[in-house]
């Protein structure tokens, strides 16, 4: 019995190698002749997310994997968990299974040693949302308009403060909170926000508790904002440290929160302090995520922004197409690219300035929260757990 088991796991064994080695050799044709896979030969994408705690991303994978079968490939996604060392073997994974093309999302720029990786084996790779950083082995990026993003933020906040009518005799007070510093997003999202804000804060309308970084320049004050991670347990404690220490003597007006997952951590902490019990602060967001629109319609989250992944991982597996099939200057609909509106620092790696694509964020509050729905971006399932008929 122990011997017929130790035969089929060796015969095994040579099965996944000849398989693996096969589809090796006929992607390595295909790309030699620089044609699109002949009928009944199927090419590999493979499919690269960074984690699963903040939804999106699974939805992201679900939908770049239908969009990749749509168009006749075959799709395996991976999720990384948080954890870079464990993304790359997945990229090594989808590399030795003949992936000829790699969508990446990353979590830090230790990707870069994997991207490498797949340009030695002449693998192309797209930097999905994220940019993927201190590396020259990639030409394409396709995100949002990440600076829109933020300005979307500050806009919100500024409405939901009627900053406009404010005066710094009467000042609103905020607190500030940026996303991860490993992720490049984030550096744009809060400059967005802030071109917004900034000029307030100046007039002395808008006053900052706790640290101020005028712009994620100040690096040692972003560190101080940032949330490591994205974790909604990091924001939560930063949160309840501040309730409790630098805006103790003061009521907070408003939190530039940088997602809805972090945005509902913050009025987690605002919810439990007795101060806030009867008036929460004004709070950002982004995601549109199907908690945060119920607090919205429910006047506890002011706003969020609203991106449709699906169109983004439709426009990923357009643009992975093309560049499959050897495509000079593949164009993305609905996409405009950094360049052509004075944004190429969102292309900048550090190390060359790759193409990127953008796609328009949208802005959310009370007055539109059914719009994600109606875009079929939130389930019927997430409809009906999160109240949302
Ligand atoms: C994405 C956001 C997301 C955040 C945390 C960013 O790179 O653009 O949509 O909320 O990561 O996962």
């Amino acid at each position: 019995m122990k011997k017929l088991l130790v035969v089929l796991l060796a015969l095994f064994a040579v099965g996944s190698l000849v398989f693996v080695s096969c589809k090796k050799k006929e992607s390595a044709a295909a790309a030699a002749s620089g044609s699109a896979p002949a009928a009944g030969e199927q090419t590999l994408i493979g499919l690269a997310m960074p984690e699963t705690t903040v939804l999106r991303w699974v939805k992201d994978g679900a939908s770049l994997k239908a969009e990749a079968e749509k168009r006749g490939y075959l799709a395996e996604v991976q999720f990384g968990n948080g954890d870079q060392t464990l993304q790359n073997q997945q990229i090594g994974n989808l590399l030795t299974q003949g992936a000829k093309l790699l969508v990446v999302g990353q979590l830090n720029d230790g990707v870069a040693s994997a991207v490498a990786d797949a340009a030695r084996d002449k693998v192309a790779v797209i930097a999905y949302d994220r940019i993927i950083q201190n590396s020259a082995d990639y030409d394409y990026y396709l995100t949002f308009n990440n600076f829109k993003v933020g300005q979307l933020q500050g806009q919100g906040l500024e409405a939901g403060l009627d900053l406009k009518a404010a005066t710094a005799a009467s000042p609103k007070y905020i607190t500030l909170f940026a996303g991860s510093p490993t992720d490049g997003n984030a550096f744009f999202f809060y400059d967005g926000a802030m071109s917004i804000l900034n000029p307030y804060i100046k007039s002395g309308v808008l006053k900052v508790v706790g640290p101020y970084p005028e712009t994620s320049k100040d690096t040692a004050n972003f560190q101080r904002i940032a949330t490591e991670g994205w974790l909604p347990n990091i924001a939560k404690t930063r949160m309840e440290n501040l309730l409790s220490g630098d805006a103790r003597g003061v009521t907070l007006d408003a939190v530039l929160a940088p997602n809805d997952t972090l945005a509902r951590a913050i009025l987690e902490a605002c919810v439990a302090d007795a101060k806030y019990v009867n008036k929460l602060p004004v709070v950002s967001g982004q995601d549109a995520e199907a908690a945060s629109l119920a607090l919205i319609k429910n006047g506890q989250q002011y706003m969020t922004v609203f991106k449709d992944t699906a169109k983004l991982a439709e426009a990923a597996i357009i643009l992975a197409d093309q560049i499959l099939k050897g495509v000079a200057n593949p164009t993305v609909p609905g996409a405009v690219l950094a360049s052509s509106i004075g944004l190429e620092a969102i292309g900048d790696t550090g190390k060359k300035i790759v193409k990127a694509y953008l796609l328009d964020p949208v802005n959310i509050t009370q007055a539109n929260w059914k719009d994600p729905i109606t875009a079929g971006f939130i389930t019927p399932e997430e409809v009906a757990a999160n109240g949302l008929q």
